[in-house]
């Protein structure tokens, strides 16, 4: 794991994303907000010519239940408002108006898995600990299905609804075992309110009570963070020696 503190973790973690862009690349999405400023690096080193997104294709980490398509907060709304319209790539979603979900969970991997698997999936973290919509007590070997989202998540995301009663309580994510699959991971986390959940991601025991400490099982995972989101990790120092002493031939 390559745990990296920088003031501008949008574009660290769009270095690590560009390198893997290339004609039928398979890219993995997440929403939210911490991702945002990497979209915005991304589309910024297109528009400079440095990338281009010709036969790239994507898939998002999961999606609301109970909350129409069209609605402005659904997944798939807001991966197309914040960058895969603007980039102009197909990008694939769990259906949150699926009648059938567990054959939708299905027809999900099936597409994963068709498209030759993710090349790099972005991340964020709840402050929770959870990765996709995995909350606390998902099984480390989960693929995608349904879940509940915890008081505490449903809370975090009020900010995007006009009422905390509008937050669905229902989601489809991707599984853990779902995300570990993935062939590099790039985790981005900003702000004090992610430190205790980065700290047990990356320095806690793997448990399913923290559901992101499953980074720890995959052989090549990039964690970019501010200084607020990385203050409570133990090796602090010696993270930012590895980066300051980082071999020129050495890739993200
Ligand atoms: C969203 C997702 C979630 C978010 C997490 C952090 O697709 O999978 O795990 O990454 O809830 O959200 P923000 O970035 O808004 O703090």
């Amino acid at each position: 794991m390559e745990v990296v503190v920088t003031p501008d973790p949008g574009e660290v973690a769009a270095d690590a994303i560009a390198g893997h862009v290339r004609p039928g690349a398979v890219l993995g999405l997440a929403t939210g907000s911490s991702p945002l400023p990497v979209y915005a690096a991304l589309l910024r080193r297109r528009d400079a010519g440095a990338i281009s997104f010709d036969g790239v294709r994507a898939f998002t980490l999961d999606e609301y239940l109970e909350l129409p398509r069209s609605h402005p907060q659904s997944y798939h709304s807001v991966i197309r408002r914040e960058f895969t319209d603007a980039a102009g790539i197909e990008v694939d979603g769990p259906d949150g108006e699926a009648h059938d979900v567990p054959a939708e969970a299905e027809r999900y991997e099936a597409a994963i898995a068709a498209a030759g698997g993710i090349d790099v999936q972005l991340l964020g973290i709840g402050v929770d600990g959870h990765l996709g919509f995995n909350e606390p007590g998902s099984s480390l070997a989960s693929r995608t299905r349904t879940k509940t989202l915890t008081p505490q998540t449903r809370a975090d995301n009020a900010r995007f609804f006009a009422s905390p009663d509008e937050v669905p309580v229902h989601v489809l994510t991707q599984g853990l075992g779902t995300i570990l699959e993935a062939r590099h991971l790039v985790l981005v986390a900003t702000g004090a309110s992610k430190a205790s959940a980065v700290a047990a991601a990356v320095e806690g025991p793997v448990s399913a009570f923290c559901p992101a400490s499953v980074l720890q099982l995959h052989p090549h995972v990039t964690v970019v963070l501010d200084e607020d989101a990385a203050s409570q990790l133990r090796l602090l120092d010696y993270y930012r020696f590895t980066a300051a002493n980082k071999p020129d031939w050495q890739p993200w």
